[in-house]
């Protein structure tokens, strides 16, 4: 196996742009692929504004923002992943669409090059075992917003080789983040907690607990939280929230993983969070 050098990043939306920014700004040349030149033109504006606000603040220098965006190359042909030593999937959360992404990515890609996903829900060893490279293979898992959390979980499919997790938590502690090992059961350790207070909160609301200030504002100054869950669901995403509540709901079989009724319209609805305008909150006019 060679050295991760140059990484492929396999979508550029809310997780895709921020993995494809600390990469090119740990140093890593940095390829990042969308569906189109649209999606891409946004994913990548993404960045740029979000290492001009750190400009803005003080937290980068002209120099690293420049730095950072000339090792990002963006794409919508797979070919361009050839050179790459290891691909991170961040695409949307859904077993068919990765697995024939994988079929895309290993038709031109090197047969030691490492295959990572940032599924937030989907089951490791599932996927490892729909590529030819099961041992080269394993979950990446970043949180949003990749830029400033400090977190990722390395998972292990289990057929992950010692070899490829080495790697991966190297790769993690290169990016400046701090990496733990988690288990390949659904939503991991952090979603494991996390999504059914997300969906308790929805039911909550759905069953007149308070106005979605009072329950987020009760949860932020009552027990610190730096978002109430209605602000958090918001910049997550209502469709990645019910798709990983659908994809946990199917393995645990307990309801408390069961998506409520309203995130499945709000999602029909388009109002999908702050990346699209408008979700539990109103964000016209929002920019980033
Ligand atoms: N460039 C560089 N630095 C920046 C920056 C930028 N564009 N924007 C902000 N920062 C820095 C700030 O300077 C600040 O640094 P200091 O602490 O050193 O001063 C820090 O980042 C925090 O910035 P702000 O004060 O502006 O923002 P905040 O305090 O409101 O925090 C937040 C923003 C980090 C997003 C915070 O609201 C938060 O932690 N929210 C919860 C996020 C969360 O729970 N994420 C997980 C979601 S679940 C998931 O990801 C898994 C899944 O599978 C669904
Ligand atoms: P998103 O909707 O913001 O972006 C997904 C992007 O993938 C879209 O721009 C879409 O055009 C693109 N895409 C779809 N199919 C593609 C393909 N075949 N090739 C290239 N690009 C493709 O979603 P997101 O929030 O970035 O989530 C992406 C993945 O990361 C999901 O697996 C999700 O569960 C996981 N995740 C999300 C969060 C979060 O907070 N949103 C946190 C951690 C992990």
């Amino acid at each position: 196996m060679h050295e991760v050098k140059t990484l492929g990043v396999l979508g550029c939306g809310l997780m895709g742009s921020g993995i494809a920014q600390v990469a090119a700004q740990a140093g890593y040349r940095t390829i990042v692929l969308e569906v189109d030149q649209a999606l891409l033109d946004d994913g990548l504006g993404r960045i740029e504004q979000f290492l001009s606000k750190g400009v803005a603040r003080g937290k980068v220098t002209e120099d690293a923002k420049a730095a950072t965006i000339a090792n990002i190359t963006g794409t919508t042909r797979y070919e361009d992943l050839k050179a790459c030593d290891l691909v991170v999937e961040a695409i949307v959360e859904n077993l068919d669409a990765k697995k024939d992404a994988y079929r895309h990515v290993e038709a031109v890609v090197r047969a030691d090059a490492i295959l990572a996903s940032n599924t937030s829900s989907l089951c490791i060893t599932e996927l490892a075992a729909s590529t030819t490279r099961p041992d080269r293979f394993a979950g990446l898992h970043f949180f949003n917003p990749v830029p400033l959390m400090k977190l990722v979980e390395v998972i292990r499919a289990l057929t992950t080789s010692d070899e490829t997790h080495r790697r991966l938590m190297a790769f993690a502690q290169a990016l400046g983040k701090d990496p733990i090992v988690a288990p390949d059961r659904p939503g991991f350790i952090v979603n494991r907690l996390l999504v059914p207070y997300l969906l308790d909160a929805v039911r909550a609301y759905e069953h007149g607990l308070g106005s979605l200030e009072d329950i987020d504002k009760g949860m932020k100054l009552g027990c610190g939280h730096p978002m109430g869950p209605f602000t958090l669901l918001d910049f997550v995403g209502i469709d990645t929230t019910y798709y990983i509540a659908n994809i946990m709901h199917d393995e645990f079989r307990e309801p408390a993983y069961a998506p409520p009724p309203l995130l499945k319209r709000m999602l029909l609805a388009g109002r999908v969070g702050r990346k699209k305008g408008r979700g539990f909150y109103d964000y016209e006019g929002v920019k980033g």
